[in-house]
This record gives structure tokens, sequence and C-alpha cells, in this order.
């Protein structure tokens, strides 16, 4: 059973990947409904937040239905770090979460996200400050390390863990690499075996089948999966990898009618966050996966990408739902 600091998250759990864009309230409370055992925000500056930059903090809305959840924040500034958990605090979530991981040039060249890789004693140090700020247990999601000649994971790992950081989660990847070739979790499976490592070690990179969730587990040791891509638009994934580790069989895709449903829950959870706009705009990305597959979607999923009036975007919702009853996948 893994736990995260008092938190009880179950045997092997699968959390839901922090995404830029697609890890918000609604997306989250779908995959939390779908199976998903934790949920992360997108990655907040904490540089934002203390400036009150109104996109930063609307990223620390959360729903109840979604608990347990992890606020993720970036930086590189002790300072600006330690008041952005005081602003995360009054969200209430029920873990913080550091990014040491991202590999854009524009966090990365400020130091922060996956920079961190290149100056590991700061990481330590950060974390190790953010942990003694907070009751909130503190995660770290990172990456290998800094390039394939700078990989240190083990070590790095561990002196998380000495510092108080509660759970990690380990991209297969390093910086260098970006999203290119495989994910390599050889070296997550060494952190794991790390015989004085007693905190959660849980494994992210290319899972985008039950399969690899279950190679995940029983090949290479993990406490769980986290899993980003294979969920977009595609909430049923966590449902699909549980089933699969309880039956060894592939559980019944959804039916155009349950796809249809949550679409439009998705998108009435959007509007009600973002605002029709937004609301309308930002649930876009997540079509293509919804009705992946089905021939002859593509004029209909054309016309969800382009329309801006939420009864017209329903009324193609329905029309799909009508002209592909009988689809069977
Ligand atoms: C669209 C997108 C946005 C992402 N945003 C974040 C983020 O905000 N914070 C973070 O730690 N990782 C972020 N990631 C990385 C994912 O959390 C994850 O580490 C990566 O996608 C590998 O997992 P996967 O193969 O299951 O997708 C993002 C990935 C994608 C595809």
């Amino acid at each position: 059973m893994a736990k995260i600091g008092d938190i009880d998250v179950g045997n092997f759990p699968l959390l839901l990947a922090p995404m830029e864009d697609v890890s918000d309230p609604p997306f989250r409370a779908l995959c939390k409904e779908q199976g998903a055992d934790v949920v992360y925000t997108e990655f907040i500056s904490s540089e934002g937040l203390i400036r009150d930059a109104a996109k930063s903090v609307m990223k620390l809305d959360i729903y109840e239905k979604e608990r347990p959840v992890g606020i993720q924040i970036f930086g590189a500034n002790l300072d600006s770090m330690l008041r952005s958990v005081e602003i995360v605090e009054a969200s209430k979530p029920d873990i913080i979460d550091i990014n040491f991981g991202c590999p854009v040039k524009k966090v990365v060249s400020k130091g922060a996200g996956a920079g961190i890789l290149k100056d590991i004693d700061l990481m330590v140090k950060l974390t190790e400050a953010m942990v003694k700020h907070t009751h909130l247990p503190v995660t770290v999601k990172t990456r290998l390390g800094w390039d394939h000649d700078s990989i240190r994971i083990v070590e790095v790992a561990e002196r998380l863990q000495d510092v108080g950081c509660k759970s990690i989660a380990i991209h297969g990847r390093t910086r260098a690499q970006l999203y290119k070739g495989e994910a390599d979790w050889k070296p997550i499976a060494e952190v794991k075996n790390n015989q004085r490592m007693h905190i959660p070690v849980f494994g992210n990179g290319d899972v985008d089948s039950p399969e690899r969730a279950v190679e995940m587990r029983d090949q290479y040791g993990l406490d769980g999966a986290m899993i980003g891509r294979a969920s977009i638009g595609y909430p049923w994934f966590f449902n699909e990898v549980k089933h699969f580790f309880e039956t060894g069989e592939h559980k019944a895709p959804p039916t155009i009618a349950e796809r249809v449903e949550v679409a439009k829950r998705h998108l009435e959870m959007s509007i009600g966050w973002k605002g029709e706009k937004l609301g309308i705009v930002e649930t876009r990305r997540h079509y293509t996966n919804y009705f992946k597959g089905i021939r002859d979607i593509k004029p209909y999923r054309q016309r969800l990408v382009t329309t801006d009036a939420p009864g017209d975007v329903f009324g193609i919702l329905d029309e799909i739902n009508d002209r592909f009853a009988e689809y069977t996948f």
C-alpha cells in the first residue's frame, strides 16, 4: 500500500500527470471519476503567484471531488517558492508538488524545472526549505538528469527523501531528450531498489497501454504509474488499466454514447470554470482522442474545433451520437 505522507493512495496507484493546459479542474475530475488515484494540477509559476498574476491564481482552483490533489509549482528562487507555498496552502490541496522536470527553455533558462538538475544542491535545499515551511506533504517530479552523462538520480532521490520529500515521480528521460526516444525505466528501478529508499517511487513516461503499466509494476517493481499523454481525451485509460490488473483482460472501450456524454460534461465543466470562450477553446484538444479511430469522424472533428457557440458545439456532439450510435471499436 503506497502512502504519500499520511495519505493512503492504494496499491500501485495511478496518478494523473501534471500537464499544462490539460490537467485543469474539469479534466482532473473526469480522470478521478475514471479511476485516477491521485491527480496533479498543471505547473504554476511561483513568481506568477506572488505577483498575483490572474492566470496563475486561477490554476489553484480545485474541486472537492478530485481529492487527493497535488498543486504543482515551479521556480528557482527560494524566497518566491516559500511565499508561493503560503498562497498554495490557502487553496487547501492535499499535496504540494515541486516541478524539477520541465524541459522548456524559458523555464530552464531561469534555473527552474529541469534547469535545477544542473544544481542538485539547490534542488535539495529548495525541497528542504519547502518541507519545513508547510504542514502539507511535499513531493517532487523530476527527470533522470540533465543529460545522459549526468544521471545521478539514485543519489538525488535519496537526498530528497532525507530532507523530507514524501514521494518522487520520475520521468524516464533526461532534459536533453525532451520528449524524444523512449523513456528508460531502468534508472527509476535503481532508485526503487536502493535499500535506503522508503518513500514511494512513481514511474513516468510512455505508459500508454495496460500491458506497459503491468510491466512497470511487475518487471520494474515501482510503486505506481504516473500517466500523462495516454489520458488526454481518454480519461477511461485509468479504469482500463485497473480492469486489466484485476482480470488480465482488456476492458471494452467506451461506446459512442459514453464518449459523447463525457465530452459534453467536460465541455460543460470547462465553460462553468473558465467561461464560455476559454471553455470552448481549451476543450478542443481533447476531441481528437475522444473520437479517435472512428471512420468518417473527420468533418465532425473539424467542426468541433472551429465552432464557437456552445449550443452549436453541443449540437455537433449530438450529431456524432446519432450518426455513429452503432459504431463498434
Ligand atoms: C501537454 C503537456 C503538458 C505538460 N505539462 C507539464 C507540467 O505542467 N508539469 C510537469 O511536471 N510535467 C508536464 N508535462 C510532462 C508530463 O507530466 C509527463 O512527465 C510526460 O508527458 C511523460 O509522461 P507520458 O508519457 O505519460 O505523457 C507535460 C506534458 C505534456 C504532453
